[in-house]
């Protein structure tokens, strides 16, 4: 068991606090949860451009405690400066990004500015305040194209849009932080493809408009919503011919993050990690997956390649489980039972 030797700040009231950006979205809200299980005080500063309205609320049901949630942009310095005047802050989580790849090919600066811009922005603000604790988004969209399986966090990095290039520059900029600059204590998590959904129903992936990524579409198969499941290839060179990539249950990559930040307010320093499960799974074997939980088969049609996808990637998890002590718990029945309940709660 780990010791743990975390010392409150001396102006802090005792209870660690962390500030989430983007703490409303996705993986933020899943974060949430699994933080205030271990008894963090959480702030959450979203501009809720892909998060729900509700979701403060919903927080607030399923951890029983009062959410405090600041609606405003990380561009928006000054507002960002008002939070951390407001809370003695321990560290952040930083999810607040933009994260889609075709988008990024037609608006690139709006995803240098948000991603990149919204770092700076923040590490300025975190400098000003003395919070020098720092969770880092990253993904495994940072390998490119790996050239060995699965992928370990020494593997060359690359990428072929934007949106990998945010990510890139980056983590460029944290570690350049780290290296002149001792205080500095960053984790930087690099998702596999996080998939599923709160167990209650109450909080899961926003859903507006045509999804990019693959459990996402699936989903809306299954209510209807799309008429078919378009493949993107199956003559790769895997098992079925269709893609395969590393699924990781929403739950399990918010409890690493909590690991995470445990390791920084340890004093145990700074990290690079992947979060995966080491395990891949085809388009088809997703599909066949979703048509249990949802109890009916679901309509495909196999279509070209998706420019810029590889035929596999999968994490290797190890460097994760040895530093941080993780291991993705959850598996694929149970992501595709907590994406169907999920979207059975927002079609009643
Ligand atoms: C994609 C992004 C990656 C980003 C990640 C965020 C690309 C090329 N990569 O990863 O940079 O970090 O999302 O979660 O967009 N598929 C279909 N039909 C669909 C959607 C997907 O067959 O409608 C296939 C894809 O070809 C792939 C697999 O499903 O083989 C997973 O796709 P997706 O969910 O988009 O994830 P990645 O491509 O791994």
């Amino acid at each position: 068991m780990k010791q743990n030797n975390w010392i409150p700040r001396k102006d802090s009231p005792g209870k660690r606090a962390v500030l989430l950006t983007g703490g409303a979205g996705f993986i933020g809200s899943h974060t949430y949860v699994a933080l205030k299980q271990a008894g963090y005080e959480v702030i959450i500063v979203d501009n809720f451009s892909n998060a729900l309205e509700d979701t403060p609320e919903r927080l607030q049901q399923l951890t029983g405690s009062k959410v405090i949630c600041y609606a405003d942009d990380l561009l928006d310095r000054s507002a960002i400066r008002r939070i951390f005047d407001n809370h003695p802050i321990d560290a952040v989580i930083h999810f607040a990004a933009k994260k889609s790849v075709a988008e990024s090919t037609t608006a690139p600066l709006v995803y240098y500015e948000n991603n990149v811009s919204g770092l700076i922005g923040l590490l300025e603000e975190m400098r000003r305040a003395s919070v020098f604790n720092l969770v880092f988004s990253s993904s495994a969209t940072v390998y490119g194209s790996p050239e060995t399986l699965p992928v370990r966090e020494n593997a060359a990095l690359s990428s072929t849009n934007p949106y990998g290039f945010t990510k890139l520059v980056c983590e460029n900029v944290l570690s350049d932080l780290q290296k002149f600059d001792p205080r500095w204590n960053v984790g930087i998590l690099r998702y596999f493809n996080p998939v599923g959904a709160h167990s209650s129903g109450l909080i899961g992936e926003s859903t507006t408009g045509i999804p990019d990524n693959l459990m996402p579409y699936i989903a809306k198969v299954a209510t209807g919503e799309l008429p078919f499941l378009r493949v993107f290839g199956a003559d790769y060179d895997t098992l079925d011919g269709t893609g395969v990539r590393d699924y990781i249950h929403v739950m399990d990559l918010a409890e690493g993050h909590v690991l995470s930040l445990e390791e920084l307010l340890d004093g145990a320093g700074s990290h690079i990690v992947n979060l995966g499960t080491g395990r891949g799974y085809s388009v088809l074997e997703m599909l066949k997956s979703y048509e249990t939980a949802c109890g009916r088969t679901l309509p495909y049609q196999v279509m070209p390649r998706r420019p810029g996808d590889v035929g596999e990637v999968v994490a290797d998890p190890a460097n994760a489980n040895a530093l941080l002590g993780f291991e993705a718990k959850r598996d694929l029945d149970h992501m595709s039972k907590t994406s169907w309940n999920w979207m059975l709660q927002r079609m009643d």
